[in-house]
């Protein structure tokens, strides 16, 4: 890469160990961060991009979290938020796995059901299961229990707060 072309894309430097959160929705980043529990005190190192130029043309906003590993709960709250993520696991420099994010089936345990009659808002809840449906589209996931359809958007409302 010349100088003036490295002056015009290099954000922020590469990282050696960790996660690269990529193609987040524009704007998004502070919701990925937030879903993931991140607030700085937790200690990781942390850079963060929001609005930047994509290879596509488009914008979008990019995390990249050292020494930091993904579970499966928490691809799916990202998934959640930016459905277009990619994920990038980097290994001494190099990139060792990348892969997209995909909306789950099943989510236990994540989703605050919006029926205030529901059995999982109950004094004593039980734990909510909602299963994905599509409708052209559309994802809606559905209450196993009382059935109430919550959309993408209502979820990051009610798990981002
Ligand atoms: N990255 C990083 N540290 C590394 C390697 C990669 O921070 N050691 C970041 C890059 O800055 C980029 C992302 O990981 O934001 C993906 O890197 P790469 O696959 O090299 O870039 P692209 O080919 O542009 O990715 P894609 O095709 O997924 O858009
Ligand atoms: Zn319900």
């Amino acid at each position: 890469m010349n100088k003036l072309s490295e002056e015009k894309t290099l954000k922020i430097s590469k990282i050696e160990d960790g996660i690269v959160i990529d193609h987040i929705h524009p704007g998004s980043a502070l919701e990925v961060l937030s879903v993931l529990k991140i607030t700085g005190k937790s200690g990781f190192t942390v850079s963060l991009l929001m609005n930047v130029r994509s290879s596509n043309g488009n914008n979008k906003d990019v995390v990249k979290i050292e020494k930091k590993k993904l579970r499966k709960k928490e691809l799916d709250l990202i998934s959640i938020i930016s459905p277009n993520a990619t994920i990038n696991i980097v290994e001494n420099f190099a990139i060792k796995e990348k892969f997209n994010v995909s909306l789950p089936e099943r989510v236990d345990d994540i989703i605050k059901c919006q029926n205030q009659n529901c059995v999982t808002n109950a004094k004593e809840p039980v734990k909510t299961v909602f299963t994905m449906e599509k409708k052209g589209d559309t994802h809606l996931y559905r209450c196993h229990y009382c059935e109430r359809t919550m959309t993408l958007e209502e979820i990051r409302n009610s798990i981002t707060k």
